[in-house]
């Protein structure tokens, strides 16, 4: 996909994505792989992955940070007190951000904003505040700008995020009961302007509903909706 320019996207099911810019910087977002149902099981990860972004601290974003850090020798970057969290779980780098603030990671300047969602860590001894959900701009240098949304209802406040940074590609949640469905997600693409609309965070699990078809049947006729399987790539 030309405007693209060479940087790959891949879908891995749910909310898990991963980013392949030209430069050979690979970023995996909100890793979810043994307890995904709809992981694509024979997909091989990068041998190295050099950031994992985490959107919040709930399980099916969160549920493979510890492994996929140790074994591809990545840094884990989320909000702060999610980044002090998965440190104490055993990541050995992090990096803690907060909504509005920019990180250089390689050629990839990662701009984490707002989303509307809860986040808590849960674990064997309760349920831990790590602060408070968000999504990220990826803008790659010589390259397209992206959005992932984390888990958000939709928002006036997506017209910053195009003011701001005129994302090109927009991962979307579309399954609803957790997140905004296709009505709302064809609203968050008319703040957005994006050309092209990933869908993600749906047909994970039955009360997931929305599907892209719906999203394509209401959003405006300019804006592609990619429908994709899990373990395919634009
Ligand atoms: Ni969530
Ligand atoms: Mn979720």
């Amino acid at each position: 996909m030309s405007l693209l320019q060479g940087t790959r996207i891949t879908w891995l099911g749910h909310a898990t994505v991963l980013v392949q810019t030209a430069k050979g910087t690979n970023i995996l977002i909100d890793p979810f792989i043994a307890q995904n149902p709809k992981y694509p099981k024979d997909f091989v990860l990068p041998e190295k992955i050099h950031y994992i972004l985490l959107t919040h601290g709930h399980g099916d974003h969160i549920s493979d940070v510890v492994p996929v850090a140790a074994r591809h020798g990545s840094t884990v970057v989320a909000i702060y007190e999610l980044a002090a969290y998965v440190a104490g779980k055993g990541v050995a780098n992090t990096i803690g951000m907060n909504l509005g603030g920019t990180v250089q990671l390689d050629d990839v300047a990662a701009t984490m904003v707002e989303a509307k969602h809860s986040s808590a860590a849960e674990d064997e001894t309760g349920t831990h505040y790590v602060g408070v959900a968000a999504g990220y701009v990826l803008s790659v240098a010589d390259g397209p700008v992206l959005y992932h949304a984390g888990d958000t209802a939709v928002f006036g406040d997506m017209k910053l995020i195009a003011e701001l940074y005129r994302p090109e590609v927009a991962m979307l949640p579309i399954g609803g009961h957790f997140t905004m469905g296709p009505k709302e997600a064809a609203l968050a693409a008319r703040y957005l302007e994006p050309k092209i609309i990933l869908p993600i965070h749906y047909g994970t699990i039955p009360e997931l509903k929305g599907t892209p078809e719906e999203l394509a049947a209401v959003v405006d006729a300019k804006v592609q909706v990619v429908r994709w399987a899990p373990g395919e790539s634009i």
